[in-house]
């Protein structure tokens, strides 16, 4: 993953005996507690280089808006406060994504709800929402607005517990879900795909790869692989859709019986993306495999989760050898995994044994409602490119006391650290205390060791850039490091919901650092099939020590669908 030119490497072999004299400064790994969200943050995604947005649903969260309960609030990076946001529809376990325009939209939901008190819940029904949020330029985020108008705007069908993901024009295409609240398994299923902006005159796309995932298929795991064809896993299964030719093919199903969508979730992502070939590989972690004819009351928040992670190389030799397995050093049910500028994959939050949801399992009632028990307190740091079998390490890594189990939100921020929050595995709000997992409002930050240390910093990176192209802006690296080491990374930071981060990317960049070492020529890339069209953060790490993010504009900022652009990769 070293991404170096010849003139690069002899340089750093120069320097490496200079900096001997001057040891890399070292940082720590630490958790730090800071502010309180008015709301679960069951849904988080980084809309600004200071703004998280997130979503909740309407049973009694304390934040306040107009008279009554707030179930979006806007988390202000800068000073660790929120504000409410309002918004029409119940957004409960919807998902979401940029589009190519900078637009934010989030699609789906749940039907109006009813808590104990209905002056508290003028939502009106989510399953078809679409909510705009149009780019924000105010750092505070006081002006900026979520836009609804459901009559007008909606999706063709009704979904709760659906997924999404930004595709090679532009534009969401949305998967799976379910018509009405399901305690557990989906029994009422709506096995098919659409997109917005709209495609097939607003008719939904029937999926027989969804029909043949139940019934542990909510939230399905959906990622763009970078010939614009789109890597699917739901439950035990997975396939590659071609959006364009409308074809399932079906890829060999995971190994030992193991179930990762929901409510058995596991995670997964797309490993970082390099040049010059792209070549994709996904990673699958967690979840569960206790069979799905076993019925939730038979069930036990007791039972070890998986700790089974299976990666596949996606060409066809890669298919041929299938899903290589890898073991976690614990089980994890409901795992998060973030994509760290590094090209290294945190894996962070869940519990050690049960299952998602609450309210459902026979022993329930002993986790006063969760499904899920033994938190998994410590992260796990992930090394592709290590060899198989030393792959995990904890070394180094803090141990929380905070419970994120369900309904918790996770995101990297602009800063470079991790936005921890959430966490309810309730029906609504419990916080007195008596609970084991009481409803969670504690906002948190995992930082990595260069959070600590003098920092690569950045300036006159541009707007917007187009695909194949150069861009120079300057650098400033600070002594000590090794300039021979440089790895660019281009991010989407994904739309966290229910373990798993649409859209959530990384594509390294070919970069070369000019004679004075002041500034950083980058080759942005190759096309719109590789990084879908819209907004991303180009991350500088020299010596493993990284800098802030940087806001930019990948493609012609068009809505969607949008042209394809750049030039095709060599077949
Ligand atoms: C919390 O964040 C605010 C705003 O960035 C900052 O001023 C404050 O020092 C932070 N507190 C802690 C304990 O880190
Ligand atoms: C219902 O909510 C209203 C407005 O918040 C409050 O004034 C009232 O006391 C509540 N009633 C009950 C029974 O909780
Ligand atoms: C996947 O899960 C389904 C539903 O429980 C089951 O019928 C099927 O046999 C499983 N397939 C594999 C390959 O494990
Ligand atoms: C199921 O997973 C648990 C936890 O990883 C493991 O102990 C058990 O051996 C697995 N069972 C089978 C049949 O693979
Ligand atoms: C948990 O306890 C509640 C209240 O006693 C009861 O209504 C519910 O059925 C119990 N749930 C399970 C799964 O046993
Ligand atoms: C805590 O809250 C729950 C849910 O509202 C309630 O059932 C329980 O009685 C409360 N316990 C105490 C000690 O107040
Ligand atoms: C982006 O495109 C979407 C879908 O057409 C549209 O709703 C939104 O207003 C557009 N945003 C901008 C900034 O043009």
């Amino acid at each position: 993953m070293r991404i170096l030119t010849f003139s690069l490497f002899f340089a750093s072999l120069a320097l490496s005996i200079f900096s001997a004299s001057t040891p890399k400064p070292k940082g720590e790994w630490n958790f730090v507690r800071n502010g309180t969200t008015g709301i679960t943050a069951s849904q988080a995604i980084v809309v600004s280089p200071t703004l998280i947005l997130m979503f909740d649903r309407v049973l009694g969260d304390p934040l306040q808006i107009d008279g009554h309960q707030a179930w979006v609030e806007l988390w202000n990076l800068e000073t660790n406060t929120g504000s409410a946001v309002n918004a029409i529809t119940d957004t409960f376990c919807a998902s979401g994504s940029f589009l190519s325009n900078g637009t934010m939209v989030s699609v789906g939901g749940t039907a109006v709800e009813f808590p104990p008190n209905v002056t508290i819940a003028p939502d009106g029904d989510g399953r078809q929402g679409i909510r705009i949020f149009e780019p924000c330029a105010d750092p505070t985020g006081r002006s900026c607005t979520l836009f609804e108008d459901p009559s007008t705007l909606h999706l063709a069908a009704n979904r709760w517990y659906p997924s999404s993901l930004r595709i090679f024009d532009g534009s969401l295409m949305i998967l799976g879900g379910t018509h009405v609240i399901v305690p557990f398994y989906n029994t009422d299923p709506e096995n098919t795909f659409e997109f917005f902006p709209p495609k097939d005159n607003g008719q939904t796309r029937p999926s027989p790869f969804l029909e043949q995932s139940m019934p542990s298929n909510l939230f399905p795991r959906g990622f763009a692989l970078p010939d614009g064809k789109v890597f699917v896993v739901a439950n035990n299964v997975s396939m590659i859709y071609d959006v364009e030719a409308q074809t399932e093919t079906m890829l060999p199903p995971l190994p030992n019986g193991v179930h990762v969508t929901n409510p058995k979730d596991g995670t997964a992502t797309l490993l970082p993306l390099s040049p010059p070939e792209y070549i994709p590989e996904m990673l699958v972690c967690g979840g569960s495999n206790t069979s799905d004819s076993i019925q939730p009351l038979d069930l036990s928040s007791q039972n070890p989760a998986s700790d089974q992670c299976t990666r596949m190389t996606l060409t066809p030799e890669g298919i041929e050898k299938g899903w290589i397995v890898e073991k976690m050093p614990v089980g994890r049910m409901m795992p998060e995994m973030i994509l760290l500028p590094n090209g290294q994959v945190l894996i962070i939050n869940g519990g050690k044994s049960g299952y998602a949801a609450y309210g459902a399992v026979a022993d329930t009632n002993t986790t006063d409602g969760s499904n899920c028990d033994h938190p998994a307190f410590t992260p796990v740091l992930y090394t592709p490119d290590d060899a198989l079998g030393s792959r995990f390490s904890s070394e180094g890594l803090p141990t929380t006391d905070i419970a994120r189990l369900y309904h918790s939100g996770v995101t990297l921020t602009p800063s470079g650290n991790i936005f921890l929050a959430g966490s309810n595995p309730h029906g609504g709000v419990v916080t007195n205390g008596s609970e084991i997992f009481n409803t969670d409002f504690r906002v948190q930050f995992l930082n990595p060791p260069y959070m600590s240390v003098q920092r690569p910093t950045l300036k006159g990176i541009p707007e917007k850039v187009a695909f194949n192209d150069k861009v120079t802006f300057e650098i400033d690296i600070p002594k000590g490091l090794d300039t021979g080491d440089i790895k660019v990374a281009l991010m989407d930071l994904g739309f966290s919901s229910h373990a798993f981060h649409s859209s959530s990317r990384l594509v390294f960049m070919e970069a070369e650092l000019s004679k004075d070492e002041k500034s950083l020529t980058v080759t942005t890339p190759p096309n719109n099939r590789v990084y879908p069209p819209g907004p991303a953060f180009i991350f500088v790490t020299v010596d493993d020590v990284t800098s802030e993010g940087a806001a930019i504009m990948v493609g012609n900022g068009a809505s969607p669908p949008v042209e394809d652009q750049g030039i095709s990769l060599p077949a």
